[in-house]
Order: C-alpha cells, then sequence, then structure tokens
C-alpha cells in the first residue's frame, strides 16, 4: 500500500513566517498586505485547492523588544490567529485549521472553552498545537518576572492535559436531548463536574460547550527536548518535528515509538511531520537563482534575533565564529534545536546556525524543479520516516503556495502518494489516512 504524504501549509499571522525577509516582495505582484484578511483568504483557499491536510499557525506571545526583531519583522508583529480561524473557516469547506495556543498562558478551562466553540465553528476542522512557551519576553507580557523552568512547564502542562481532557469528556454522547414535546434541554444526570483538584489547578466544570463533532481538538505538539518527547508520546496525535538528515529522521521516530509504548499507546497512532521549506521553479537554476535572491536580503544581524529569539538567548555579546560547543550556552528555549545542529557539526558556530537557521538555505535537494523536489520528499519518507511535511513559505504566501499548487502538488499526486480528494470532513479525519484517497475519474 503506498503510504499517504500529509501536506499542510505552516503560516504565522505576521509578515513572515520562518524565511525572514520573505515580507519583501515586488510591490506590482503584491495583491494583499499580511493585514488584510484577503491574504489569509487567499491562502487558505489555495491549499484547499491543493487538497492539503490543513492551514497551522505557530504562534508566540511576545516579541518586538530589541531593535533588529522590529527593524526586520522578526516573527513581530504577530496578530491573534485564533481570530482568524473563524472568518477562514467561513470561506473554506473542507481545509483543517490548526492553532498554537501555550499551556502557560492559557487558562485551562478558557482553552478548552475556545477550542470546543472553534470545532463546532469549523464543524469538526479544528486543531491545537500544544507549546509551553519559552521566551521570558512572552513571560512579562503576562505578569510573571521569568518561564517557569523548562521541566516544570511540561510537568504543568501534563496536569493541563489531564484537566482539559476531562473537561472535553463532561457531557456523556447522550447527554444532549433537545426534547422539545417535554421541554427537555440536557438530561444533568448526564453532564459532569469534573472536580478537579491538582498541583497547579483547580477547575469544577463541566465545560459550559457541548460536545463538538471531534469532540477535542485535534492534538499536535512540537517540542524536541527529552521532557518535550516524553510529553508529546504521552499526548501527541501528531508531532511537528525539524530534522538536518535521515538519520536524524530515524532516530527521532523511533524515539517517540519506544516512548509512546511505555505510555500503552500504538506508535502507529502518532504521527510525525517535518519542517520544511521547498522552493519549486520550472528549472532548477531558476529555482538556485530564487534562493539566493531570498537569501541574499537577510542581514546576519537579522538571522541571530530570530535565533535567539527561539533560544531565549541574546547572541549580541557572544563570538559568533566560536564553535557553539566553546560557548557552553545555558539554553532556557529550544534546547533540542541547538543539539541538534551540534551533532551533525560539533564546529557550528552561531554565524553558521544562524545563517541557515529556518531559511532553508540547508535542503538543497528541497530546491529545485518539482520532479526533483517530490523525489526528494519521497526518499525522506522512506529512508527518514515519519509521516509528511509542514510547508512553510519562503516568498510571499499566497502566490508561493499557488505555485506548489501548479508545481508540486500535482508531481506528488502523479506518484500516488498524496490525494486528490479529500476524504471524511474532519481534520482528525484526514490525519488518520493512511493510503491516498483518489478522485473519481
Ligand atoms: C518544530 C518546532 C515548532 C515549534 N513551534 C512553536 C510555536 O509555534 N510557538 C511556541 O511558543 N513554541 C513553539 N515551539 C516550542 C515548543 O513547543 C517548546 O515549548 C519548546 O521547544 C521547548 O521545549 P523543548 O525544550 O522540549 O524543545 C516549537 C518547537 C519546535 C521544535
Amino acid at each position: 500500500m503506498i503510504k499517504q504524504m500529509h501536506v499542510t501549509g505552516f503560516m504565522i499571522y505576521c509578515p513572515a513566517p520562518h524565511m525572514i525577509m520573505s515580507w519583501v516582495y515586488p510591490r506590482e505582484k503584491i495583491r494583499h498586505q499580511w493585514t488584510d484578511v484577503e491574504y489569509w483568504v487567499e491562502i487558505a483557499q489555495t491549499l484547499e485547492r491543493g487538497k492539503m491536510d490543513m492551514f497551522f499557525f505557530a504562534d508566540g506571545w511576545g516579541g518586538g523588544t530589541n531593535d533588529a526583531s522590529v527593524r526586520y519583522a522578526i516573527q513581530f508583529p504577530a496578530s491573534d490567529p485564533v481570530s482568524l480561524v473563524p472568518y477562514l473557516a467561513a470561506v473554506t469547506k473542507k481545509l483543517g485549521l490548526a492553532v498554537t495556543m501555550s499551556t502557560t498562558f492559557y487558562p485551562p478551562f478558557m482553552l478548552a472553552r475556545k477550542l470546543a466553540t472553534l470545532d463546532h465553528i469549523t464543524k469538526g476542522r479544528i486543531g491545537w498545537n500544544i507549546v509551553t512557551s519559552v521566551s521570558r519576553g512572552e513571560a512579562r507580557n503576562f505578569g510573571m518576572d521569568d518561564m517557569p523552568p523548562h521541566d516544570e512547564r511540561y510537568d504543568r502542562a501534563d496536569e493541563y492535559m489531564e484537566v482539559v481532557n476531562k473537561l472535553w469528556e463532561s457531557w456523556d454522547d447522550d447527554a444532549l436531548l433537545m426534547d422539545m414535546e417535554n421541554g427537555i434541554f440536557a438530561d444533568p444526570a448526564k453532564v459532569h463536574k469534573i472536580d478537579h483538584a491538582g498541583q497547579y489547578y483547580n477547575v469544577q466544570g463541566p465545560l459550559t460547550v457541548t460536545p463538538s463533532p471531534q469532540r477535542k481538538p485535534y492534538i499536535f505538539q512540537a517540542g524536541a527536548s527529552e521532557r518535550g518527547r516524553d510529553f508529546a508520546a504521552r499526548h501527541a496525535e501528531c508531532v511537528f518535528a525539524v530534522a538536518n538528515n535521515t538519520q536524524q529522521m530515524r532516530s527521532f521516530c523511533d524515539d517517540i515509538a519506544t516512548r509512546a509504548e511505555k505510555y500503552g499507546r500504538d506508535p502507529g497512532q502518532i504521527k510525525i511531520i517535518w519542517g520544511a521549506q521547498p522552493l519549486v521553479a520550472h528549472s532548477h537554476s531558476e529555482a538556485l537563482a530564487r534562493q539566493q535572491e531570498i537569501r541574499a536580503r537577510i542581514p546576519i544581524e537579522a538571522s541571530l534575533a530570530l535565533l535567539g529569539g527561539h533560544l531565549n538567548y541574546n547572541l549580541n555579546t557572544l563570538d559568533i565564529d566560536l564553535p557553539i560547543a566553546d560557548l557552553n550556552l545555558k539554553i532556557t528555549g529550544i534546547q533540542g534545536m541547538l543539539e541538534a545542529a551540534v551533532k551533525v557539526d560539533p564546529n557550528v558556530t552561531l554565524r553558521k546556525m544562524a545563517s541557515t537557521y529556518l531559511s532553508g538555505s540547508d535542503n538543497g535537494p528541497m530546491i529545485g524543479t518539482a520532479k526533483q523536489v517530490a523525489d526528494h520528499m519521497v526518499y525522506l519518507m522512506e529512508e527518514g520516516g515519519g509521516d509528511g511535511f509542514q510547508i512553510t513559505p519562503s516568498y510571499y504566501g499566497p502566490d508561493y503556495f499557488a505555485d506548489l499548487n501548479q508545481m508540486l502538488i500535482p508531481e506528488l499526486q502523479r506518484r500516488g502518494v498524496f490525494r486528490t480528494e479529500y476524504n471524511g470532513t474532519t481534520l482528525r479525519d484526514y490525519m488518520n489516512e493512511d493510503a491516498p484517497v483518489r478522485a473519481a475519474e
């Protein structure tokens, strides 16, 4: 059986998601600014035409505290994607819509209620990317001096999951009666308080929202550290990961599988999707030229601001030409990424890491013709494992995804690894689809 490759559109509700400076684009070709809702509608409808699984929004709750991030728009400013979802749900029919929400900043009852409401509004197309958040700047927007320590964030998040799951289960399937003849709306014996009293949270319940089409959102998680992987293996339906090569991919998949078994879960039930930034053009040389043009406009100061933000570390005072291993950094942000980079190249410097970080420049085979890129994606899945790719644009979003629809998606469909039609109605339906569905000829 040919395996379904899951392909998703990854964005942040900001001027440039991961490819910094991608907000710079020829003015005459821009149809909508990122501040216009039409920009997001065009992307959503393009992803849906491409039969992609979902539109995924990463998010953060801070930024703008250093000059470089403001000057170059390094994941700042960022509006609230949760507010955008109902609008996108109204202009699409099938596309999944996933948002990132932090267990550190949203009280669990508020999150459970919002996502249950959004699951109703989207008719079962909502997903939640669980993050514990990383930066001091975010903590300071919520009245804290700093983030709770790394592992404690995950301890809290474990209890948080217990609470939200209890809330989403607080109505029995047959609790809602809407019995108009007898005037009974719901059976009180089947709507339960949860009375959660834990180490970090006290929540009475029941949830004030009726059971939604998926009952709970489709659950994503992205955390690369030991503790983060454990959390994913326990709670996630899909893990969003980054890897530098097929060995790292394979060992990540094996590791998640081993941890899942430890928690009594079937590893086959946990999908893994990889961050990717393909750049597809009609010829290899055209794609390379485009890539060079895109990279040439990124100042090193901007790359360091992005990397420093994710590591929660001010890199400005460091010698960026020394091997990272010699700097003895005590990272409180995304630890796993730094560890992975040093593992691949023990002499890697901050300059090298920053200038290639998330900008796609190391993804040589991901840059080329649709045929070359599709071959590489299939190769990565076969050799490295996992279930698909989270694709993030390297230039103006609506055009980038339209180019993928025109060139890459048909190439994947021709190989039989990607659907030509949606099967089912919910995001969970699409993500659990193991074999590609073909539209009737
Ligand atoms: C691929 C990837 C994507 C992530 N996306 C987000 C995000 O959108 N928002 C956020 O606050 N944190 C994000 N994170 C951070 C994680 O959710 C987590 O809080 C952080 O990585 C610290 O945990 P770790 O040390 O286990 O990696 C991401 C992490 C990874 C590895």
